[in-house]
């Protein structure tokens, strides 16, 4: 048995461990504990079950590391040897495989580890951890260089749609996320449709954008406003630098799809396309797509 004094220590870490995990993808709610015997579920935040989900239990007095999965109902049970009365707190070099004092459970790096995909189309399989938006003409006011154009045209006009998957939560520095991104081809007067486009928050953030279909313009802007573009078409993978603003536009006929991988910790800074803009808007021309010098 475990005794009082280090139930007492047990109870403590392990309210604290919960309140911690709360705010990530996995629950390990341990319900009971006793001569080493730790019982208890896994469940995503909305209380959900999760069957097969990685369970990582350590002991900090040993440091001792017991790794093992929850049933397909989500149950787990993992059993330290106890320390005995009148060695509860021996020395862990003598019995290290013993539990001693509090203990950790952490869980969630398996089950947001593998998501399916329809490469050709560049989209998720349904599933609930996919986040989707999508933007229409309506929801890009200020974005178009000829805003009365865009004000005349249906409001309810898709121009592009967005699926994101985030298996770790926003802001965790060394995660990353994935987007698969479909720009709708057509124009706001000569101005081809196009994202919203951001600087990350955390300007020296980068990422990557891979076209899978479509005609394309990746739009780059360095915070001194000097724009250019690189052309996006099947196979083109992109590296957006450091301090640098971006975003899509459709130039061909067809929609454009493309994926898209950055770090969870980068952030959006959409205000400041909304004020300022970019220094040159990508248009339709006599000479094909042209960045031409905005006014904003
Ligand atoms: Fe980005």
């Amino acid at each position: 048995m475990v005794d009082l004094r280090s139930r007492s220590a047990l109870s403590r870490r392990l309210s604290i461990i919960l309140g911690v995990l709360l705010v990530g993808t996995l629950v390990a709610s341990a319900q009971q504990f006793d001569t080493g015997t730790i019982v208890g579920s896994a469940a995503d935040l909305t209380g959900a079950l999760i069957g097969n989900a990685t369970i990582t239990v350590t002991n900090i007095g040993t440091g001792i590391k017991k790794s093992l999965e929850s049933n397909a109902a989500g149950d787990f049970t993992v059993i330290f040897p106890a320390a005995q009365e009148g060695e509860p707190w021996g020395s862990a070099d003598e019995h290290p495989e013993k539990l001693r004092g509090d203990f950790v459970i952490s869980g969630g790096e398996a089950i947001s580890t593998m998501m399916q995909m329809d490469w050709t189309r560049c989209r998720f399989l349904p599933d609930a951890r996919v986040r989707e938006s999508v933007k229409t003409l309506g929801q890009l006011q200020e974005i178009f260089a000829n805003e009365e154009a865009r004000r005349e045209m249906d409001p309810n006009t898709v121009v592009y749609s967005v699926q994101a998957w985030c298996p770790v939560p926003e802001g965790t520095e060394g995660g990353l996320f994935w987007g698969s991104t479909i720009v709708e081809p057509g124009q706001v007067e000569s101005e081809y449709f196009m994202t919203h486009g951001h600087f990350h928050l955390k300007r020296d953030r980068t990422e990557y954008y891979g076209t899978i279909e479509g005609e394309g313009a990746l739009i780059l802007m360095d915070e001194d406003r000097n724009t250019r573009m690189e052309p996006m078409s099947a196979g083109t993978l992109h590296f957006i630098p450091p301090h640098t603003a971006h975003r899509v536009a459709n130039v061909g006929k067809t929609p454009l799809r493309f994926v898209a991988c950055w770090p969870s910790d980068a952030g959006y800074d959409y205000e400041y396309i909304r004020k300022f803009g970019f220094s040159a808007c990508l248009m339709n021309t006599n000479r094909g797509a042209v960045l031409v010098r905005a006014e904003k």
